[in-house]
């Protein structure tokens, strides 16, 4: 069982489209997997089509209740969030054990599951650290402009300090290119990005493709939508490369 954080502080950098895609590919190879929601805005509950869910994912980090698991079909569940989870942050600051209630939460049902992807809301605080703690991996999806780039170092000392700290275990799964094209300030950035990580980058990135957000506008999965598109084999090839190694 592994647990991944898809993490980027930033917004717009294909977080949740990485999360719902990602987590159906490996689904669509057998694998069990969870995804799940930690952004008050609830963008993968509802890509997935899960609009008001009446459990969420703050009934179990704020009020100690189990987890709400909802079955998607075809080896793929969720864990929703909605605009509650706003108000977490107060509350799981008061609470001594507040940086620890997502992992305690996955125990109970982590047995389940061969891959969990947590979704984390764009900002390092204590939701995302939260995310760090539950898990063993993490997948920093990028955009390929230069304050994207930028932002990696920040997210780099995060769980540098999360190591020495809290969770020693943790580990860089790969950065992530997504939303790629041919321009030539793209492919700059896309070479930076290879210089200053090296292995670190996965060799897999996503093209731009319409197709994944027009699949977030019919509450589908890529593979769901237009399972030949570009974003689909892209997609595919990511969960690949993870399960490859
Ligand atoms: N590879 C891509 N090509 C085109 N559009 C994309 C791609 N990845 C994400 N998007 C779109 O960009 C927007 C932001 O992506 P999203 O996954 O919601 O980012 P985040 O969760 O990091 O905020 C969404 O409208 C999404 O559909
Ligand atoms: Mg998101």
């Amino acid at each position: 069982m592994t647990v991944i954080s898809i993490l980027n502080h930033k917004g717009g950098t294909g977080k949740t489209t990485t999360t719902v895609n990602l987590g159906k590919a490996l689904a669509l190879q057998g694998k069990k997997v969870l995804i799940v929601d930690i952004d008050s805005q609830s963008n993968l509950s509802q890509h997935v089509g899960i609009e008001s869910p009446t459990e969420t994912v703050y009934d179990a980090l704020c009020k100690n209740e189990s987890l709400p698991v909802i079955d998607l079909g075809d080896n793929l569940h969720l864990v929703p969030a909605n605009l509650e989870l706003a108000g977490a942050d107060d509350e799981l600051r008061k609470n001594v054990n507040g940086y620890f209630r997502l992992r305690e939460s996955l125990k109970a049902i982590q047995s389940n599951y061969d891959f969990i992807l947590i979704d984390c809301p764009p900002s390092l605080e204590i939701l995302t650290i939260n995310a760090l703690i539950a898990s063993s991996e993490v997948i920093i999806p990028t955009q390929s402009q230069y304050f994207s780039i930028k932002g990696l170092q920040t997210i780099f000392e995060l769980i540098e300090e999360l190591k020495q700290n809290l969770n020693p275990t943790l580990k860089i799964k790969g950065i992530l290119l997504t939303q790629v094209n041919n321009t030539v300030i793209n492919k700059t950035i896309q070479e930076t990005v290879h210089e200053g990580y090296g292995d670190l980058v996965f060799k897999t990135f996503i093209r731009q493709n319409v197709a994944l957000t027009e699949a977030s506008y019919s509450n589908q999965t890529i593979f769901d939508y237009q399972s030949k598109s570009q974003g689909a084999e892209d997609y595919f090839n990511l969960s690949k490369e993870i399960l490859n190694g």
